[in-house]
């Protein structure tokens, strides 16, 4: 009934009413913040004078490591992770001090006072110096299928390689921020930017020496995350939540774009190498890949991520013989984060570029080597987890047919004949994408449904908005379950008070773990009113329900409304409130010997991509992405579209235009939008066709709808290899290069390489 809303928030967010950090009245007494952070990537802060910079009218104080009351420590998974610096900086844009003053402006004058020198320590900007330095984050980690060795020699090919996939800027629209103030006893409220309440107050405690229920973390709705904000939010709530604490005034923080640019971390960089071993029949039978992740300074996501890197290095393939290694290489870089697809598109982007190196040595299409060895039905992913309800082959078979493969392919050939200067280019690429936090106990969530006596609804979940639409998925669950109107229900903020202990809006899993808590809620409550509507009409509860806000019998529409059964509810003493929990049932996995069955399910679905390259300036159209992708049952199809469009670009963007610099210093010379390109309306594809694949879905998606936010990232890696493949029909001396983002200067190397 529901499956056609629109997202609830685009009547606000058109009409520039909806609310972000920066758009909520401030209190009387305001102060505001600004971090002064390291111009030294690397270093020991040898003299630091504030003196200057605090005598400025309006100053407030300057806060470092020395007003910590707790610990000044924000490692999540491994404490390694100062939130101000001490002794030592370990990147350029590490957090020294934080001012505190009565505006912006006064705050940015103060720091250009502060004096502070370094004694300069060696810098490490990419992973392979890492990793012969022996500089790690932690211990590497590697998964085991079979025996790659043997299986190597019994291989009729083997090619090897080395590539790179660069990081990624998330540019959320929304930057970093928060606003931070004091409640009564000691105890304080934040309004974060962040994708993790329950994270922020958990690393706020820890700082500020407080238990967990003195902070109070609200988010309204962020304006983007992309996983920028899953880790990287909490910094700076607790900065302004110290002050807060120290001054029992509110804080405002919020970070210029030049700032935000400089102190966060992005998409991991990853120097891998790779071998892969083919039979005659082009069954890929072994490979071997080593990731060699550039972290950053902090540990923050970066193992998670390193893992899920290992879980997606085969795709959607079937191999029997595989070993893989990762690296989470110490760099002096910020620390690398989150970033939709979370180490999954690094890992894909290897093994598609092994059967690109594979295919293009033996003269052959690259896609029979994808399709003969696409997974199928109880065959094993490599980390233990037996595919079932596959998709790999439907999704290629179907997108091969709608979509007339062989036609786009004799088009692009017979194009290529008849031109000189224009080239085109296809690819396809298939995907799989596991769905659960791969770190098991993160697989839960909670919705809190309170009705009120007038019918109305408000409901609380720990999922956050993020422009994602999970707000308005679960509205459509509450209204569905309870068979109201939406417009009856509210969407209440995210609020550690209301829904505690929550994990972060992440993994592709927000909609399926708490849409599952609200269904529960709801269909508690539901089974309640029913009761009590089936007594007071004196009919059997079996044949009575509620729908579009009236009492139907036998499914016939009565003059009884909800309101009126709630009313008499409320008479009769009746709770009309539930809180309900959803965990996600059988997953599990075995760290010490890296196997078992992390995920609920995977998510399939194939693209192809058709781009004309100019060879003569090395820039390229995306004339048409067509994808077949696996929704399962869509419960809310434009949402869903918007995803595999959004993450598809995002993708394009991270394969060919958004590269990431830092000059040798561990400076970021990509620090601007003049210096960092993201796709625009006029690079986006000419045209994307997305088909729904015909599933029955899966049990464990929220009404079988899959999850949809991170896999069609990874249709974007396709761009690449379309642009690989038009080089290659201009330059029969190219030797493939595997070095993203393909941008147009780097085409144009390529286009002329080896060719006279
Ligand atoms: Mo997302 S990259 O799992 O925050």
């Amino acid at each position: 009934m529901t499956k056609t809303m629109k997202n609830i928030d685009s009547f606000g967010h058109l009409r520039g009413e909806s609310l972000f950090v920066d758009d909520i009245i401030t209190k009387q007494n305001t102060l505001f913040g600004l971090v002064f952070d390291s111009s030294c990537a690397h270093g020991k802060i040898s003299k630091i004078d504030y003196s200057q910079a605090e005598d400025i009218e309006g100053v407030i104080r300057i806060f470092t490591y020395k007003d910590i009351p707790g610990v000044n420590q924000i490692g999540g998974i491994i404490p390694d992770e100062p939130l101000w610096a001490e002794k030592e900086v370990h990147f350029a844009g590490q957090p020294i001090a934080f001012i505190v003053a009565k505006s912006e402006l006064i705050a940015k004058k103060a720091r250009a006072l502060i004096q502070v020198e370094f004694r300069d320590l060696p810098v490490i900007t990419s992973a392979k110096e890492a990793k012969e330095k022996n500089s790690f984050i932690n211990a590497p980690r590697s998964f085991n299928l079979g025996n790659t060795k043997s299986s190597f020699s019994e291989c009729e090919y083997v090619f090897e390689g080395e590539t790179f996939s660069n990081g990624q800027e998330h540019l959320y629209l929304e930057t970093q921020g928060c606003y931070a103030y004091p409640m009564e006893n000691g105890n304080i409220k934040i309004i974060s930017s962040t994708q993790g309440p329950t994270q922020v107050q958990k690393a706020a405690a820890k700082v500020l020496d407080l238990p967990m229920h003195k902070i109070e973390v609200e988010v309204i709705r962020l304006g983007g995350g992309f996983g920028g904000k899953e880790d990287q939010a909490t910094a700076w709530a607790i900065m302004a939540a110290i002050a807060v604490q120290h001054l029992r005034k509110p804080v405002k923080f919020v970070l210029n774009r030049h700032d935000d640019l400089r102190m966060t971390g992005k998409r991991h960089p990853y120097e891998s190498s790779y071998k892969i071993g083919l039979t005659k029949e082009l069954k890929i039978k072994a490979f071997e890949a080593e990731f060699l992740q550039n972290s950053g300074a902090a540990a923050d996501l970066s193992p998670a991520i390193a893992e899920r890197t290992l879980f997606h290095a085969t795709n959607c393939y079937y191999i029997p013989n595989v070993r893989t290694t990762v690296y989470s290489c110490k760099t002096n870089l910020p620390p690398n984060t989150a970033f939709r697809g979370f180490g999954g598109p690094q890992g894909m982007f290897v093994i598609e570029s092994a059967i690109s190196k594979a295919a293009n040595e033996l003269g052959i299409n690259k896609r029979f080597i994808q399709e003969a060895n696409l997974i199928g039905e109880n065959e094993e992913y490599y980390y233990g987890q037996i595919a079932s309800n596959v998709e790999a082959k439907n999704s290629w078979v179907t997108a091969r047919k709608e979509f007339d493969l062989d036609t786009l392919e004799n088009d692009v050939a017979d194009f290529n004949e008849k031109n000189d200067r224009y080239k085109k280019g296809i690819s396809i690429m298939p995907i799989a994408f596991g769905i659960s936090f791969t770190n098991t106990p993160m697989n839960h969530a909670r919705a809190l449904v309170h009705i009120y006596q007038d019918g109305s609804v408000g409901l609380s979940t720990g999922a956050v908005e993020m422009g994602q639409s999970v707000n308005t998925k679960m509205l459509q669950i509450a209204a569905d379950t309870l068979g109201i109107e939406p417009k009856y229900i509210k969407l209440e903020t995210t609020n550690t008070t209301r829904v505690a202990n929550t994990s972060p809006s992440a993994a592709s899993s927000t909609a399926d773990l708490n849409g599952k808590a609200v269904l529960k809620a709801c269909k508690s409550l539901n089974d309640r009113l029913v009761k009590i509507a089936a007594n007071l009409l004196n009919v059997n509860e079996k044949s009575l329900s509620f729908q579009t806000n009236f009492v139907f019998i036998d499914n016939k529409k009565t003059k009884h409304t909800w309101q009126e059964i709630v009313a008499k509810a409320m008479m009769e003493r009746v709770a009309l409130t539930e809180n309900a929990h959803y965990a996600t049932p059988e997953i599990h996995f075995d760290k010490t010997k890296e196997k078992g069955h992390p995920f609920a399910y995977h998510v399939y679905g194939t693209s192809i991509t058709t781009i004309t390259l100019d060879c003569l300036q090395g820039t390229y159209e995306i004339d048409s992405v067509k994808i077949v992708h696996d929704f399962g049952k869509s419960m809310n199809m434009g949402i869903d579209t918007g995803q595999v469009e959004g993450a598809l670009v995002q993708g394009i963007g991270w394969m060919t235009m958004e590269e990431i610099s830092y000059d040798e210093k561990g400076k970021l010379l990509s620090n601007a939008l003049s210096t960092y390109k993201i796709p625009d309306i006029f690079s986006v594809p000419k045209k994307i066709e997305i088909i729904p694949l015909e599933t029955e879905g899966n049990k464990m998606a929220i009404y079988r709808s899959k999850a949809v936010g991170e896999p069609p990232l990874m249709y974007g890696i396709g761009t690449y290899f379309a642009i690989q493949n038009a080089i290659a029909s201009f330059n029969k001396e190219y030797k493939l290069a595997f070095n993203s983002p393909y941008t147009p200067e780097k085409v144009l190397m390529s286009l002329y390489e080896n060719h006279i």
